[in-house]
């Protein structure tokens, strides 16, 4: 039963996302779910239904993907009607999603299934795969990849984050480099620490090329 849910719930997110080129497809979707449900092993903590269902649904309400908020929030309530999901596995998935982000700039999470599939989506978001969803998101933005001339933001409300003027590797210090100390568990901490430091050491390269230092 479980199983026939989830599966039902990946075919419907494969085609929801699978032409996204933000950043944000099924495969980023996929690999959420990989590393949360890693994470959760790895801890010997939290249920891994919520935590798969949730890492699954996380970006359908995102509102870097839905024009209009709301219409994305209905998407998945309806989905979760659909699959006539019992309540408290409604509730618990809901929380989480409407939680995790980074632009909600929450500190206070509602549970551990909802630390792990932060930590899921925030180790995405760093290393290899981190770097290419960044340009790949900036240019779909049509934002510069960098500008030397713009300043590196500190304090941004949700609005400033999303809607201020910055450039691909400006996002590199306004978010992606933090991540690190952001992170819940110490299994995401572990496979954090090469991924963070891969992105210093790209930083350094694009730096040094930007300068034409030879
Ligand atoms: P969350 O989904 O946790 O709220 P974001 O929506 O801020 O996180 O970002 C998800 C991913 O989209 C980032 O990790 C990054 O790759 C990309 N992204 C978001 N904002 C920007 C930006 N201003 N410039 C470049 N990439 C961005
Ligand atoms: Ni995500």
């Amino acid at each position: 039963m479980k199983q026939t849910m989830i599966d039902l719930t990946e075919n419907y997110v494969f085609d929801q996302l699978n032409s996204d080129a933000s950043g944000h497809d099924w495969f980023h979707i996929d690999r959420v779910r990989k590393l949360a449900l890693h994470i959760a092993k790895e801890e010997k903590r939290g249920n891994a239904f919520i935590i798969e269902m949730a890492a699954l649904l996380h970006d359908i309400p995102d509102d870097k993907l839905n024009d209009v908020v709301e219409a994305g929030w209905d998407k998945l309530n309806g989905w979760m009607q659909d699959l006539k999901l019992d309540d408290a596995s409604k509730k618990a998935i809901l929380a989480i999603i409407r939680t995790i982000s980074y632009s909600s700039g929450q500190r206070d999470l509602p549970s551990i299934e909802a630390e792990i599939v932060q930590d899921a989506d925030r180790l995405d978001a760093m290393g290899a795969i981190g770097i290419a969803r960044t340009f790949a998101f900036g240019g779909k933005m049509g934002q510069p990849m960098y500008d030397p001339g713009l300043p590196v933001r500190e304090n941004m409300t949700k609005l400033e984050y999303r809607n201020g003027k910055s450039s691909s590797v400006h996002h590199f210090h306004e978010k992606l480099l933090r991540l690190e100390e952001l992170l819940n568990t110490s299994t995401a901490k572990t496979i954090a620490r090469e991924r963070h430091e891969y992105m210093v050491g790209y930083l350094k390269e694009f730096y040094k090329e930007w300068d034409v230092r030879l």
